[in-house]
């Protein structure tokens, strides 16, 4: 079972087939009030302090649960805890461990309509975006699992006659995981299966927006077989949780996805910390670019445009943020958008019709918005849509294009349905590369070109990780577009692909003169 060769990526759900998708929405709706608890989760055991009300990004007044997070002395037990359970995990058969992940990917797929409507109700997701959070949240657990089989198998090294020399993999002990809203399943789990696949135990702090979804994975985790101090949760924000976490000495590594200005945070806390030397791995933000020459197909491109910069409301990392079209083609391709644009529906993300659903809370809404005031000042706007009457109790922003001369007017990366368009003369090409390259950012680019050569020279100039030629730049699949990104964007490996787990582990070698 090779992921890859005999491909065992989870399939979705087409909701176009009405068979498929009636019982599923029935399912799902029986979800629409339900009220869930999260709080800290250490050796299994729950810790309720003084809860916080979740309410819904879609509508203010509508309540998803509540949720207490973890304090000091919460955080330095469960650090304590993951030590102590580290050594029995990590003597554990991969084969085993492997196990409990496939388990717990089954106990998603059961419980799909459960999770989706969390992820839509707590974190304003689509449904369509829902279907794929649990498919690749199952995809990470089934391909880390597989993964680590690979990897973890003793190898006997050649060496000199009358010497046994083998190279032994093994957990590095009780690893930290700090994971985002955007993909409060996936990653959280794609993250925290990477960290218990290859021995290590997890201390998961998830985003403290999402703390539900992140609860109720681990609750199904645990019922997957997954000891329960071989992965404590503990909700709270980065500020606090996420800085006794990794300033704490008697940790193993970090795995961090999120903004960029917090993996340098991280990074000067775990330099100044005391305890040994440890593996950062981040995964952080992009300026993603899109380049269309005048060879490319307008109608795709703009299809590809609008499903790359404003499905999830544009709050993926992988998101194109910036196209650069060829000045002959410029008027042609603003026009199709602002039409493309006007086909969305904004609204209830529970909906199946809805295209944008809410960004996540007030502080991302009012950041975007106040971007937009300046593109309305200092650019000029092509085209933005306005919200319906249903948004008014929820945190929207509608999508927005509008044309800049320069990626480097852009100070940072705007999480959300914003899209920036550059026009550049064919003569100008190289310019354009530099001014990708010049963000120092480099997660995904886009290549709209029907000539080869052409694509082909972009794709290996511009410094990302991930470049998509005719086609959308986002959703990455596990095991098929192993993801992550360069310089700004990320320290690597990519997640999803078959060098991800190296991070997590400590190798050992035996020689033994026989
Ligand atoms: N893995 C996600 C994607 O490819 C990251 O945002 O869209």
């Amino acid at each position: 079972h090779i992921f890859g060769e005999e491909r065992l990526n989870s399939q979705g759900m087409n909701l176009n087939i009405e068979s498929e998708s009636l019982p599923f929405l029935q399912e799902l709706n029986t979800f629409a009030t339900q009220q869930w608890q999260a709080g800290p989760l250490i050796d299994g055991e729950i810790y309720s302090g003084e809860a916080a009300s979740v309410t819904s990004p879609y509508d203010r007044r509508q309540t998803v649960g509540s949720v207490s997070f973890a304090d000091q002395a919460m955080v330095n037990r469960a650090i304590e805890k993951a030590n102590q359970a580290f050594p029995a995990w990590n003597a554990t058969l991969v084969s085993e461990r492997a196990a409990c992940l496939t388990r717990l990917a089954d106990l998603l797929e059961q419980h799909r309509e459960e999770l989706i409507a969390l992820c839509s109700r707590e974190a304003g997701k689509s449904v369509q975006d829902g279907i794929d959070e649990v498919r690749e949240a199952v995809d990470f657990l089934r391909y880390y699992g597989a993964q680590s089989q690979q990897l973890m198998a003793p190898q006997v090294m050649p060496g000199p006659t009358g010497e046994r020399n083998e190279l032994h993999v093994q957990g590095r002990g009780a690893f930290v995981c700090i994971s985002p809203w955007n993909f409060p399943l996936a990653i959280f789990l794609g993250q925290v299966a990477a960290a218990l696949a290859t021995g290590n135990t997890v201390l998961a702090k998830p985003a403290e927006q999402t703390s539900l979804v992140a609860f109720r994975a681990v609750q199904l985790a645990h019922q997957a077989g997954i000891p329960k101090a071989a992965l404590q949760l503990l909700p709270g924000s980065g500020a606090t949780v996420g800085h006794w976490l990794t300033s704490a000495e008697n940790i193993a590594g970090v795995c961090f996805t999120g903004s960029t200005a917090t993996a340098r945070l991280i990074n000067q806390t775990l330099a100044n910390r005391q305890g040994a030397i440890i593996p950062l791995i981040a995964e952080t933000g992009g300026q993603n670019a899109m380049i269309v020459d005048s060879t490319s197909l307008p109608e795709q491109v703009v299809q590809d445009v609008v499903d790359s910069s404003f499905t999830s409301a544009g709050q993926r990392c992988s998101a194109c943020r910036v196209i650069f079209v060829q000045e002959d083609i410029a008027d042609r391709i603003s026009e199709l958008l602002v039409g493309a644009m006007e086909q969305l529906t904004i609204g209830d993300p529970n909906s199946i019709k809805t295209d944008v659903g809410p960004v996540i809370d007030e502080s991302a809404r009012d950041g975007l918005l106040k971007h937009g005031e300046w593109l309305k000042q200092h650019a000029k706007v092509i085209g933005e849509m306005t919200l319906p009457p249903c948004c008014e109790n929820g945190t929207f922003v509608a999508p927005l294009a509008a044309e800049i001369d320069h990626i480097g007017v852009l100070e940072k990366e705007q999480f959300g349905p914003i899209l920036h368009l550059i026009r550049y003369k064919a003569s100008a090409l190289d310019e354009v590369i530099e001014q990708v390259n010049g963000t120092g950012y480099g997660l995904t680019l886009g290549i709209h070109s029907r000539n080869e050569g052409h694509a082909q020279q972009l794709a290996e100039r511009i410094n990302v990780g991930n470049v998509y030629i005719n086609r959308n730049q986002i959703g990455a699949v596990v095991g098929v577009q192993p993801f992550g990104g360069q310089g700004l964007s990320g320290t690597g490996p990519k997640a999803g692909g078959p060098h991800y787990l190296t991070r997590f582990i400590t190798e050992k070698t035996f020689t033994n003169n026989i």
